[in-house]
């Protein structure tokens, strides 16, 4: 069945490391079953863009600002990554709301921002542990999801991605009953078929087990998107 995966290469990646990286990917993407969507950082995005240009695969930013432009000294907007041939944003990543301090409202404006520009938001929503602990996952990533989506959204425009806070970048993953719990709860709260990727240590060990999961329509995936032999699996 075919599914959606989305390599966030965060900040990481370099002339290189692309060098290397495309042709083992050229070749998984030539048989792959599935819709691949690579996230580079803004430098990357045109190189990428280039090396992948006679393939089916799809090219994403990591971050936009909320104005198609103006006097925002070392932001990008959603209008300029759309106009350099990118169709997806990730947008309300764990990483950016703790470190730079984002918000639901600014995450709000954002999605808006890359609707208007014709892109697909790709959602980050999840809990940290304290809050699994507590017993309020599903509470606490149902109020981000209404939070954040604004009224644009709609199934062909925005992923929601499902990224438990203490499973991004620790090797520890979701129960399987615990990611058909939070997705049966994203589905029912969103009343629509939006699609539902998990992310948060996917693996070429544990991807296949995860994309067969109820209301799992695919992964993204942070530091194993980096190796491409493990890429590559995961893309199958
Ligand atoms: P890891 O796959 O490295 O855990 O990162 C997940 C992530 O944050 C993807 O956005």
């Amino acid at each position: 069945m075919t599914k959606t995966i989305v390599a966030n290469w965060k900040m990481n990646g370099s002339p290189n490391f692309i060098e290397e990286f495309i042709p083992p990917l050229l070749s998984a993407l030539s048989t792959t079953q599935h819709k691949i969507i690579i996230c580079p950082p803004f430098p990357f995005i045109l190189p990428v863009r280039n090396a992948l240009k006679s393939t089916p695969a799809l090219l994403g930013a990591q971050n936009c600002h909320t104005d198609v432009k103006g006097a925002f000294t070392g932001e990008v907007s959603a209008q300029m990554l759309a106009d350099i041939g990118c169709k997806a944003v990730i947008v309300g990543h764990s990483e950016r709301r703790t470190l730079f301090g984002e918000s639901d409202e600014l995450i709000n404006t954002k999605i808006s921002a890359i609707h208007a520009a014709g892109m697909r938001a790709i959602v980050c929503v999840g809990e940290n542990m304290r809050m699994r602990e507590s017993g309020k996952a599903i509470e606490t990533v149902i109020q981000q999801l209404k939070a954040t989506l604004p009224p644009s959204s709609n199934p062909k425009n925005t992923f929601i991605a499902y990224e438990p806070i203490w499973a991004i970048g620790t090797g520890v993953t979701p129960l399987p009953e615990e990611i058909i719990e939070m997705h049966l709860a994203l589905f029912e709260a969103l009343k629509n078929t939006t699609p539902l990727l998990y992310g948060g240590s996917v693996t070429d060990q544990n991807s296949a087990e995860i994309l067969v999961l109820p209301h799992v329509d695919g992964v993204l995936v942070g530091g194993a998107s980096l190796k491409a032999d493990v890429f590559q699996k995961i893309i199958g």
